[in-house]
């Protein structure tokens, strides 16, 4: 399978960046410190799909999601939704700013492709 590179100096702080990789758009965001610690201090527990934050990117500094609903494969929105993260408009899945799934059909979280931080390379696939 092909993997992409992406140029994370591209990406500043707090800003977020769309790629398309195997044909599917992953969301990259740069969190901010404040991001990146709230993320990580979430109780997942009571959620759906209850995965700690920092069991899911190996640098929390970085997240890095597949853009495809977990329902039925369209493609989320952006800034959408009832938990400022991630609107499926199509049977409205609210997922919340780290792509956890809160309300909705949605049975799981976005997915975390394979990825890797290599220096300034954020190397997907
Ligand atoms: Fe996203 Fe159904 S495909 S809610």
């Amino acid at each position: 399978a092909s993997s992409i590179e992406v140029d994370v100096n591209k990406i500043p702080e707090g800003k977020s960046l769309i790629v398309t990789w195997q044909g599917k758009p992953i969301f990259i965001k740069h969190r901010t410190e404040e991001e990146m610690n709230a993320q990580l201090a979430t109780d997942c527990s009571s959620f759906r799909d209850p995965v700690p934050d920092a069991d899911r990117f190996s640098n929390p500094r970085w997240q890095v999601l597949i853009g495809v609903c977990t329902h039925l494969g369209c493609i989320p929105i952006e800034g959408k939704g009832n938990y400022g993260g991630y609107y499926c408009p199509c049977h409205g899945s609210h997922y919340d700013s780290a792509g956890r799934i809160r309300k909705g059909p949605a049975p799981l979280n976005l997915i975390v492709p394979k990825y890797k931080i290599s220096g300034e390379l954020l190397i997907i696939g």
